[in-house]
């Protein structure tokens, strides 16, 4: 049995990049391990959203994880913030994260780049408080998409020195995990990079179906294929991409098939990608509608989870503590 920890932030509903990227695995995870998932409202704070907001979109992010599959019974469910000891290990773990790794990584810059008026020191130490989450529960296995490989390199090398400096084998060094598979990417579909919440391309695990259709519809396309077998542009191997996630390989393989032989019609593929997508979709918004402003439950599922995470979090700050000299008088 291995210790499984991941998130997500609460910037807003969850997309199929999140639901394909990391939060399918969690669920599939959860049978065999000891799992904690928490919702990481510490980390949206970097980019100082509405205080009316911020509960909000965590009830949200809850109610979607539950409708999503995650079972309270088999595993921690919890907010970040109702963890204290986050915070403090994360204060004792930043005397050991420098200047110079934390403004290199690919993220920071970014935000960075978004966000010149709030370049705030949060924003730099991310990867600390991140590394924390995991460390925290001393686990081995992070399920996550590849927007986050850096910040898990970097969650081995502060669990590594750690270690080294003060001379134990204390903490795990963890890694990206999908099932011996390479990380995800989900595309976004107007044929730019990611599908992401900053970057308005998303398709929501609550969208409805018409909604789908629709987004689905107006994915970048060209004139076809103009030789057999040819490369396919960034943005038609998008819709690859999504259809490898939502379809059978079968779909798949006749669409492959359609296109190396230029016979490929992209109003068809969008209509199998939307229905395919709708499969996936339909169930998650359906138990989200049930759920929804089930305020009794949601405040159950989230104490409970927070009393299960705080012992283990407990646990480790309190042997942290210890190893780096802190005594009671
Ligand atoms: P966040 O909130 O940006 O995304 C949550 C999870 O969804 C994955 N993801 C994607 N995967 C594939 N394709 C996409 N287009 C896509 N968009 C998002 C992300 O890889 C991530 O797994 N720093 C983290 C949250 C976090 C965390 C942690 C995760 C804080 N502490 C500890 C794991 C362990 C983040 O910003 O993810």
């Amino acid at each position: 049995m291995e210790t499984v920890v991941s998130g997500i932030r609460s910037t807003g509903q969850l997309h199929l990049g999140n639901y394909f990227g990391a939060l399918r695995n969690f669920i599939k995870m959860q049978d065999e391990n000891q799992c904690y998932f928490f919702i990481a409202d510490l980390h949206a704070l970097t980019t100082h959203p509405d205080p009316k907001m911020l509960h909000t979109n965590v009830k949200d992010v809850l109610t979607e994880y539950l409708a999503a599959g995650m079972d309270p019974e088999k595993s921690a469910i919890y907010i970040q913030s109702d963890i204290h000891e986050i915070p403090e290990l994360y204060l004792l773990m930043n005397m050991h994260a420098y200047m110079g790794e934390l403004a290199k990584t690919t993220s920071f810059k970014e935000k960075a780049r978004k966000q010149p008026n709030n370049v705030n020191a949060g924003l730099l130490t991310y990867p600390t408080l991140m590394a924390v989450d995991i460390i925290i529960h001393k686990a081995n296995k992070v399920p996550v998409g590849k927007d986050q490989e850096q910040h898990l390199e970097m969650t081995r090398t502060f669990a590594r020195r750690f270690n080294n400096f003060y001379g134990v084998e204390y903490f795990p060094e963890p890694t990206a995990y999908n099932f011996g598979e390479n990380l995800i990417k989900i595309p976004g579909l107007d044929g730019s990079g990611k599908m992401g919440k900053s970057e308005g391309n998303c398709i929501y695990l609550s969208d409805d179906p018409k909604t789908i259709e629709k987004k689905v519809k107006k994915a970048l396309t060209d004139q076809g294929p103009t030789a057999p077998n040819s490369v396919k542009p960034d943005y038609i191997e998008n819709l690859f991409t999504i259809l490898k996630v939502v379809s059978t390989p079968d779909v798949v393989d006749y669409y492959e098939e359609k296109w190396n032989t230029c016979e490929i019609r992209y109003g068809d593929l969008k209509k199998q990608l939307a229905a395919d997508i709708i499969k996936v979709t339909t169930p998650i918004r359906e138990r989200i509608l049930a759920i929804q402003g089930d305020d009794a439950y949601l405040h159950k599922v989230a104490t409970e989870g927070a009393e299960k995470a705080r012992e283990s979090a407990a646990k480790t700050l309190k042997e942290v503590r210890e190893i780096m000299g802190f005594k009671a008088f």
